[in-house]
């Protein structure tokens, strides 16, 4: 006994004109599927089966992880046939929760409403007032206002097009009744299809009692089937997220140019956001962050104090308290950026740690490198770390200084102290405390003339 979540996801989604198959595209950056998925995992004691059938094998190849049965249907005969290949799941005594892998903003509060409604003898079932139901199934009630079948748009007569309440398709029914009508469906319809929506009519006539209630927001049944609907659900979704932080203390310049696609985990006070911000998979963001416009931040950690300026790219990487990164700083996976650090323009960083109150602050690479506190790396400066085989290591102990346009032969190490004069390349250990040029002498040509044209 539980709840068996059946998500339908066969569907070819012809409208998208893609080769990718429809419930892949992404919303917020995960696929449309993945976040009907989300949405079961917060249903406790709930196992979860997705239809696939057209480009099915990428479905499964890209949700693979997912703890989930995936079960073929081959040819798309229906909503009704589509929920007969799940039927070996269904155990008699289960709830069975009917889902759409197009459809990705319903909220478990409205699902939980059907599971709370469900039960042996009635059939819990999602509806919405559209002012234009054109192309929904209709819920057609008797004079008592008992919901007696759904009809869909293509066998229904000119008054039942006049209803404005529609099936959404999601819906909450006991497994052995479920199971049963499943075995009386037939497709003598005008699409020649297994309707799921037939099981309303074998309900009634069984006297199983049909419980209608409606979404919270009614954004939250609609579905995806063109890029259109795709970009409008982007926006409502988004929308949401940012009403969510703003309620959260988050200053956003403007909430209509901000984006999340992921979670942020951890979320300081006083926070402040620029526009065009985009924040990806996971994050921490301390308190009193500021983010500059521009910026994209993916799956990083953000310490307090951080201000992070214009036209920033930050992946996979920690910034230390009070650092000041940018503007059109790149933080590469393992940057890690300790307290106090400034960070400044066109510099990029990969899989180094720079010590607290270091400063890289114009031009650089710094990439395969242990930094350590209260370092000078000063402008255009390059660690080598590639040899075009193997990445090496560059060591710059605490307090060295090191000159403009230096380049750090790795693997190198720069001592305690070091002074490094501008413009050298630095091959071998340098000593702590001492000053290390690698200079060609300067020399001047006397009487040197420019060439002159050749007439
Ligand atoms: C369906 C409902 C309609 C409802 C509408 C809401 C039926 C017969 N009709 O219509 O009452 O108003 O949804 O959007 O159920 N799918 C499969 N296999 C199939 C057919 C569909 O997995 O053979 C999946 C699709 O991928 C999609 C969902 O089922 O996620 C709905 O299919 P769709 O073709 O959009 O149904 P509609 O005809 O719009
Ligand atoms: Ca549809």
């Amino acid at each position: 006994m539980g709840i068996k979540s059946i998500i339908l996801a066969a569907g070819k989604g012809t409208r998208m004109h893609s080769l990718r198959p429809k419930v892949l595209h992404p919303l917020a950056g995960k696929p449309l599927v993945e976040h009907v998925y989300d949405l079961c995992k917060q249903l406790e004691n709930n196992s979860i089966t997705i239809v696939y059938g057209h480009g099915g094998e990428t479905v499964r190849k890209v949700l693979d992880s997912l703890p989930v049965n995936w079960v073929e249907q081959a040819e798309q005969l229906g909503t009704g046939h589509a929920v007969q290949q799940a039927q070996s799941q269904i155990n008699d005594s289960d709830t069975v929760l009917i889902l759409y892998g197009d459809v990705p903003l319903l909220q478990v509060a409205t699902v939980q409403q059907l599971l709370t409604d469900v039960s042996a003898n009635t059939l819990a079932l999602l509806t919405v007032e559209l002012d234009e139901p054109k192309g929904y199934g209709r819920i057609v009630r008797d004079n008592k206002n008992q919901v007696i079948n759904i009809t869909e748009e293509k066998d229904a007569s000119a008054t039942i097009k006049q209803i404005r309440e529609v099936n959404t398709g999601i819906l909450a029914v006991a497994g052995a009744s479920l199971k049963r009508w499943l075995g009386l469906l037939e497709n003598d319809n005008t699409q020649n299809e297994y309707y799921l929506t037939d099981i309303i009519a074998l309900a009634v006539s069984e006297g199983v009692a049909i419980k209608t209630s409606q979404p919270v927001h009614s954004s939250e049944v609609l579905g995806v089937n063109n890029k259109s609907q795709l970009s409008y659900l982007e926006r409502v979704y988004q929308a949401q997220k940012a009403e969510m932080l703003m309620l959260q203390g988050v200053t956003l310049a403007d909430p209509n140019r901000f984006d999340l696609r992921g979670e942020i985990t951890k979320l300081g006070q006083d926070i402040s956001i620029d526009v065009n911000v985009i924040l990806e998979g996971t994050l921490e963001i301390g308190d009193g962050v500021t983010i500059g416009p521009n910026c994209v931040i993916k799956n990083s950690t953000i310490a307090r104090g951080v201000e992070i300026l214009a036209n920033c790219v930050i992946e996979n990487a920690t910034v230390g308290a009070d650092s000041r990164i940018g503007p059109f700083a790149r933080l590469r996976p393992a940057a890690e950026i300790q307290s106090s650090v400034h960070i400044g323009n066109f510099v990029e960083v990969k899989k180094s740690m720079i010590g607290q109150g270091s400063k890289v602050n114009h031009l650089s690479y710094i990439g395969d490198c242990l930094i350590g506190e209260g370092v000078n790396v000063g402008a255009g400066t390059i660690t080598c770390n590639y040899d075009g085989v193997n990445k090496s290591l560059t060591t710059i102990e605490d307090g060295a200084f090191i000159g403009s346009s230096t380049q750090l032969v790795a693997p190198v190490t720069v001592g305690k102290n070091a002074t490094i004069a501008a413009g050298s390349t630095i091959t071998k250990d340098t000593p702590e405390e001492q000053l290390t040029l690698s200079r060609a002498k300067q020399i001047t040509i006397k009487g040197w003339r420019r060439p002159v044209k050749k007439g």
